[in-house]
């Protein structure tokens, strides 16, 4: 994908299609006038015959138009003027992008009227139409014989038209929203891919991948199970023991910050698949469990985004990755292991795995001496059913930190929800056989498994995301979203700039 930033005119602006805006009650965009003339009124005369609603999001693509750069016009409504602001906006560019990729159009100019700059400056105004076209433009990469969709064409948009004061903002958004619209395509992917291809070996390919392709800047190093038990990871070992596929845990470095920085580390959850293990999940949806390696792909698609944004930062990807299966060798209820940390574990149920694998990967960061420490994991239905699939959980030992994550999630409409992480519910996971148990009951239960896992980040600065809402849609539309990446993204970017 190409992106420009214009500042003539919009019916000046050569390209396969341009696209404008209007609203309900027949109210055209700011480019609207200008286009109306250059078109002899042709556009005034389709919205007083009621041809076109102007209702948010509803599009009209117009062939054959003279009078422009264009041969094509697309209308797209942005509702009602009063009730135009960012998300009526992103609603409409949505729905611009996706009746464009159902054309043979290679190149498209949009010009829609722009929320207000209170509400989305120059940069993330750059940012957001790059990062909603890449995903707009998204395919899931199937594995149909037939009747596959044809990819779209659309390969060049020009965004705007820009006042001159505006225009290196808006290129400086342009530039990081299409590195993310990338790396969003990755961990999209990386999430839909079915769980007999996408394992723990196959995370490592794609790991060392991303060595090969940012040579200078990314650093991998894998270990196996060998390697995992030189490391003393008896939480993670445990969770695996079931399993035939082999398990990996996995390191990238991406040196962009000067040496001797300390680094974000990014921790994410890579269960290639959940059975729950002895303790069996129900079968219906079972098979949405491919997708409880989220937060790995997550970090992957972090490490990708910082190399091809190139941010002047360390950043230290951890996965720990395997499959989570019931077995004659498997984990039983009642079990009791060692973690890395040496604290041990009564493990009181074989599917609150994501902890178990995640507290020796966090014990793990502390040889970086991490400036932050941030985990992502689908880690709790109860999270799901607490704040629906709008809102990640953010919880962890450092308020600044929890608020830098939510702030970078309201910026880039990829929201994000604090829950309190105070003392209590650590005292949930009191076990009269080991130092803990790694549940708690069902009262809390997001906050309880953070509550785990903050038993191995003391010391460091340390946030958890929970994503198990966010990371995929389910029935129909089901696919993995790419959140929390764009939050992310943010998030990393505002560090570099620090
Ligand atoms: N991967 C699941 C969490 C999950 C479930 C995410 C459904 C999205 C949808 C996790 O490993 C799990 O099974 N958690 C248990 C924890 C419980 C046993 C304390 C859960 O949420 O039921
Ligand atoms: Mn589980
Ligand atoms: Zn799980």
């Amino acid at each position: 994908m190409r992106f420009e930033a214009f500042s003539r005119r919009a019916a000046d602006q050569r390209c396969d299609c341009l696209v404008i805006g209007a609203f309900e009650q027949g109210e055209l965009g700011t480019e609207g006038a200008a286009v109306d003339r250059a078109t002899r009124g042709r556009v005034k005369a389709l919205l007083s015959r009621g041809d076109f609603s102007g209702r948010n999001g509803e599009t009209l693509l117009l062939p054959d138009m003279t009078g422009l750069r264009s041969p094509r016009l697309l209308l797209v409504g942005l509702g009602t003027k009063a009730q135009f602001n960012r998300r009526a906006w992103r609603r409409a560019m949505i729905q611009a992008i996706t009746a464009l990729a159902h054309t043979r159009v290679n190149s498209a100019a949009l010009a829609l009227e722009r929320p207000a700059a209170r509400e989305l400056d120059d940069y993330y105004f750059g940012r957001a139409s790059a990062e909603i076209t890449g995903s707009s433009l998204y395919r899931i990469n199937d594995l149909k014989t037939s009747r596959r969709a044809p990819r779209p064409r659309l390969a060049t948009v020009f965004v705007g038209p820009v006042g001159v004061a505006s225009i290196a903002e808006v290129r400086r958004g342009l530039i990081n929203g299409a590195a993310l619209g990338e790396s969003v395509g990755l961990l999209r992917n990386l999430g839909n891919l079915p769980p007999n291809i996408c394992t723990p070996r196959y995370l490592a390919a794609q790991a060392r991948e991303l060595q090969g392709r940012y040579r200078r800047q990314v650093r991998v190093r894998i270990f196996d199970e060998a390697g995992i038990k030189r490391l003393k990871m008896g939480c993670f070992l445990a969770v695996t023991r079931g399993s035939e596929e082999p398990p990996r845990f996995i390191v990238l470095e991406y040196r962009g910050g000067r040496r001797g920085r300390a680094p974000v580390v990014l921790v994410g959850k890579g269960v290639t698949f959940d059975t729950g293990g002895i303790s069996l999940k129900d079968p219906p949806a079972m098979d949405e469990m491919k997708y409880d390696m989220c937060g790995a792909a997550t970090v992957l698609a972090a490490i990708d985004f910082a190399a091809r944004a190139k941010l002047r930062l360390n950043v230290v990807g951890l996965v720990p990755a395997c499959e989570n299966m019931p077995d004659g060798r498997a984990i039983k209820p009642g079990d009791i292991v060692t973690s890395a940390s040496g604290q041990t574990v009564e493990i009181l149920n074989t599917d609150a795995e994501g902890r178990l694998i995640l507290c020796d990967a966090l014990n793990y960061a502390r040889r970086y001496g991490p400036d932050v420490v941030v985990d992502f994991a689908t880690l709790t239905g109860a999270c799901l059913i607490a704040l629906g699939n709008h809102h990640s959980g953010v919880m962890g030992n450092d308020d600044a930190l929890a608020r830098e994550l939510v702030d970078a999630g309201v910026r880039t409409d990829d929201r994000a929800w604090q829950l309190p992480l105070t003392e209590e519910y650590a005292e949930q996971l009191r076990s009269n056989f080991a130092d803990m148990a790694n549940v708690a009951g069902r009262e809390g239960g997001a906050i309880t498994a953070a509550a785990f896992l903050g038993k191995f980040t003391q010391g460091m600065r340390w946030a958890h995301m929970d994503i198990a809402g966010t990371a995929w849609l389910s029935g129909a539309a089901k696919s993995a979203t790419g959140r929390p990446l764009a939050l992310v993204s943010d998030f990393l970017t505002r560090r570099a700039a620090l």
